[in-house]
């Protein structure tokens, strides 16, 4: 009922030209056949027009790795969502947790983005997800529950439909230690409930989440299967080309 979405988020890698389009070009007919999950490479800034013009007329699509609330002005560094948009980004991630922990993004500030990027038609992944201190004090459903409401804070059931959240454990990212499936499935299966419980069953159904963290070729589809989780956002693994691609085929094969 959901379309998987597997989100290949480079962070600070490839970002130049040269880089991007040499795996674009192993990428693209490695998946030129698979039109049942739906694809989105994140490449940096930097990349961002080359990575466009390559993947057109393909299955690929292309987000940006952040963006900020205003549209244009004296915001020395930042960049308009209206420039991703002309440029031809279909979708931004907000708030991850390296933007969250690093460069100290606050629920409130990820909300406004939000709420801009949905005011211009910017599809968006949003990410949420605990540190290892908290899920091991026993406060994993409290944390996502504060981030999800203040994070989400304000938005009506239709805008609420068009975001992708990504359920990232942040103890589990760039770590090589994946949260078990039923790990990721019983927070995944919290989220939808909150979903339900702020919004409605409808629009619960309708949002698609999906599990970011260490996701590799072996783990990808025990993950996938999970009733609640609709694809990964992919950090390491989709630097290359083959791993990309065997992650994206797990989604494939796990289609529920
Ligand atoms: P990882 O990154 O796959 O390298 O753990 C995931 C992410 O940060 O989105």
């Amino acid at each position: 009922m959901r379309k998987p979405i597997i989100g290949g988020n480079w962070k600070m890698n490839k970002g130049t030209p040269s880089e991007a389009t040499e795996m674009l070009k192993k990428l693209i007919p490695l998946v030129k056949e698979i039109n049942s999950v739906d694809i989105v490479i994140v490449p940096p800034f930097t990349a961002l027009y080359s990575t466009i013009e390559c993947v057109q007329n393909t299955n690929i699509m292309v987000g940006a790795q952040n963006m900020y609330f205003e549209e244009k002005g004296a915001f020395t560094g930042e960049t308009s969502p209206l420039f991703l948009k002309e440029l031809g980004c279909k979708f931004v991630i907000l708030g991850h947790s390296e933007r969250r922990d690093i460069f100290k993004e606050t629920n409130e500030l990820v909300n406004k983005k939000l709420k801009k990027a949905l005011s211009l038609g910017l599809n968006t992944i949003v990410c949420i997800g605990e540190h290892l201190e908290e899920r091991e004090t026993g406060r994993t459903k409290e944390i996502i529950e504060n981030q999800f409401s203040n994070t989400f804070k304000d938005l009506n059931n239709e805008e609420m439909s068009k975001v992708v959240i990504a359920y990232e454990p942040i103890w589990a990212i760039g770590t090589g230690k994946t949260a078990t499936p039923e790990q990721a499935e019983e927070i995944h299966v919290f989220i939808r409930e909150l979903l339900t419980k702020n919004y409605n069953k409808k629009t619960a159904d309708i949002v698609r989440i999906q599990y970011g963290g260490s996701i590799k070729p072996k783990n990808a589809e025990d993950i996938f299967k999970k009733e609640n989780i609709d694809g990964g956002l992919v950090g390491g693994a989709s630097l290359q080309a083959d791993s990309l691609y065997e992650v994206i085929k797990a989604a494939e094969t796990s289609i529920k």
